[in-house]
């Protein structure tokens, strides 16, 4: 085997028995631990170095999205075990409104990369589009004769948007568990037509998100993440004081030399940021964005996240052509329901 193929890892009872242990204790400190532990500890919030207790946890705090793929097949086999990991995830009601398109030809990868202008999609050898869809559900409701108002109802949005995005995440895990890089792609949701229209999806399903699948080429360093402390609420919602939360999303986005990432100023990002601003809030807004950045000498990371990366003024134009394509398609989440019962009352009265 090539020595950059990693090696499916399937739990052996030992393993098993050994993780079932372990859970008991769930981490433990290893201050004494002899050296060459490295490798299977992690940082802790108080700087001691923790050992994982299990190789579960390991694989989930070590995880991150891979975007270099080598030119190798996934197998078959490896494939269906990660597939069949995706539908054994929780689903409401035990529904699984959702379908899953493979997606391993060369053109159609091909024109997903150009379409979300992002290269690296096309190197990736499976491409998995993650779909709602109430269209199975909707069949077997007619053929074995009962109601159904899942593609009129918010509820039924919400459960199969939570679904699809659970199993997807299962087969996530799943993949770097056999040894494979995966990378979600949200920017398919930016071109919902082509897509229905490109994988033949009929009424009552619509894409959601897509995953890149393959061997890694090289594995991107876990990235960093906002505390525990900061997003877990003990019993209730604790606001944090303003200083609190710039300390947070600061060590977020610390880089490896202790200093805060920041985004160097140029002519190009600035007329853009400050347009956005202007567009979005006003002149004064974008005045006031203009000084915090001359004073501080670059662009910070929410002015990036928020101005550059996820524009502002660009991200909500779309909303009201999301509904009517979702209409479109037999989805019709976020219309007032009308029961067709009211016109047959009026029809038997008249
Ligand atoms: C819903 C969703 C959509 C995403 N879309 C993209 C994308 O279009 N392109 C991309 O390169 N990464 C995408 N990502 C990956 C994120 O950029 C990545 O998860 C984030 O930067 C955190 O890095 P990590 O996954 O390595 O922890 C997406 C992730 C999620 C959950």
């Amino acid at each position: 085997m090539n020595k950059a193929e990693p090696t499916p890892k399937l739990p052996s009872i030992a393993r098993a028995l050994r993780q079932a242990v372990s859970f008991i204790s769930p981490v433990i400190l290893i201050n004494d631990e002899p050296k060459g532990a490295d490798q299977l500890t992690f940082p802790s919030e108080n700087g001691m170095r923790m050992k994982y207790p299990n190789e579960t946890i390991q694989l989930l705090f070590e995880r991150s999205s891979c975007r270099s793929f080598l030119d190798k097949k996934i197998p078959k086999n490896v494939l269906s075990i990660v597939l069949e990991a995706g539908i054994h995830a929780p689903t409401a009601g035990n529904l699984q409104p959702y379908s899953i398109i493979e997606i391993q030809d060369l053109r159609s990868r091909r024109k997903l990369a150009e379409m979300c202008g992002q290269k690296f999609i096309s190197e990736a050898p499976v491409l998995l589009l993650f779909c709602i869809d109430w269209h199975r559900n909707e069949r077997w409701a007619e053929l074995e004769v009962a109601p159904f108002t899942a593609t009129s109802s918010f509820r039924h949005f919400w459960v199969s948007f939570q679904d699809v995005i659970i199993c997807a995440q299962n087969i996530c895990t799943a993949a770097d568990s056999m040894g494979l890089g995966s990378v979600y792609i949200g920017t398919v949701i930016d071109f919902p037509a082509e897509i229905l229209a490109l994988f033949r999806m009929p009424e009552s399903v619509f894409p959601v998100v897509m995953l890149c699948l393959g061997y890694p080429a090289k594995r991107p360093k876990p990235r960093n993440k906002l505390s525990i402390k900061t997003v877990v609420h003990k019993g209730r919602y604790s606001e944090m004081k303003d200083k609190q939360l710039l300390r947070a999303f600061n060590e977020k986005y610390r880089t490896e030399d202790s200093r805060n990432q920041t985004i160097p100023i140029t002519l190009d990002k600035m007329k853009t940021i400050m347009n956005v601003c202007h567009e979005t809030h006003g002149k004064e807004f974008a005045e006031k964005c203009k000084q915090r950045i001359e004073a501080n000498g670059y662009i910070n990371m929410a002015q990036y996240y928020f101005g550059l990366h996820y524009k502002a003024d660009i991200m909500p134009t779309d909303n009201d052509e999301y509904i009517k394509l979702m209409e479109r398609s037999g989805l019709k989440w976020f219309k007032k329901y009308v029961p067709k019962v009211e016109t047959r009352t009026r029809s038997l009265k008249d």
